[in-house]
């Protein structure tokens, strides 16, 4: 059968504050874990899931993205005469993705970012994949998971798991009811970002979508909401009300890049399932951990 879904964009405009000064001159989206751009974890798992096409959304100081998917004609001439060809075809690969780029004129927020999506989507289904959530799964990459269930239902799914009570705040959180499929609720209500005592729930919206192009026009009338910015989640919640939204709860490991300490926990595990570095770095670690290491 073929796949229906076969745009994805990934929101890439925002300020990146939590991760200053690093991210005045160098966008969020290619601080790297261990020597790949987090945005190129991203692209795979997008290209690995069916998608055809992705549309960036670029905005301020982010020129190295494009660059970072661009041929670099002169780069690859030299590491061609010094018979490089590794490394060569590492930089030709990533200039081989069909990305598209569209700025978002003023940081409103993830909805107003989506919003500018609408004509590339072309009335279609699309993907979001959100760049501060990484996700491993050894064979099933989390937005085909979601595809598989979007195949299935034909309607919105949110890409969720469960997160610490503590933590329900950092998220947009969703209530519902569970189906037979008990990984599946069909979503009731959302919340974005609850204090713990207002959470419906601890399943947290994490950074991978599918979304009906419905949500396009509900943008469009969406009021800033938390910390003034047009969300998502509101937009999504309307939605909910309109058609069915389904919540699934995938598969794999996902990592917070969007925090200090889960862009850290990215880096040790990523680099220790490597087979060029995984071996040599597990043994620094346990040295490491039996050493008496002070600061
Ligand atoms: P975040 O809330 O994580 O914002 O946005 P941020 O700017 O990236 O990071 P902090 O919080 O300031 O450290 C979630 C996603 O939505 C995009 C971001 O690039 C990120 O991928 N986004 C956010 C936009 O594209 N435009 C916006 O106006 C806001």
């Amino acid at each position: 059968m073929q796949q229906n879904i076969k745009r994805a964009v990934i929101p890439a405009a925002g300020f990146g504050t939590r991760f200053l000064p690093a991210t005045k001159a160098t966008p969020k989206e290619m601080l790297p874990i261990v020597d790949r751009p987090t945005i190129q974890y991203i692209v795979e798992e997008a290209i690995e899931s069916g998608i055809e096409d992705i549309l960036i959304i670029s905005g301020h100081a982010k020129r190295a993205i494009e660059d970072y998917f661009d041929s670099a004609p002169i780069l690859e001439m030299s590491l061609e005469k010094s018979g490089k060809l590794d490394l060569l075809k590492m930089v030709r690969d990533t200039a081989d993705i069909r990305i598209h780029y569209i700025r978002q004129r003023e940081m409103k927020g993830l909805g107003d970012a989506i919003l500018t999506a609408k004509a590339f989507m072309a009335g279609e289904p699309f993907a979001v994949l959100l760049g501060d959530d990484v996700v491993y799964h050894p064979k099933k990459p989390a937005l085909k998971q979601l595809i598989d269930v979007f195949e299935e239902y034909g309607r919105t799914v949110l890409g969720c798991q469960t997160v610490p009570h503590e933590k329900v705040s950092s998220y947009g959180i969703v209530e519902g009811n569970q189906l037979d499929n008990h990984r599946i609720l069909k979503v009731s209500n959302m919340i974005e970002k609850p204090s713990p005592e207002e959470a419906p729930s601890d399943l947290a919206v994490l950074g991978r979508y599918i979304i009906t192009p419905a949500i396009f026009e509900i943008l469009e009338n969406t009021e800033p909401g938390k910390g003034g910015e047009i969300q998502l989640t509101d937009a999504l919640k309307v939605l909910a009300q309109r058609e069915a939204v389904f919540a699934y709860d995938f598969k794999g490991k996902r990592y917070d890049l969007g925090d200090k300490l889960g862009f850290l926990k990215a880096q040790v595990e990523f680099a220790l399932r490597r087979d060029d570095l995984g071996g040599d770095f597990k043994t620094y670690l346990k040295e490491l951990a039996a050493s008496e290491f002070t600061i």
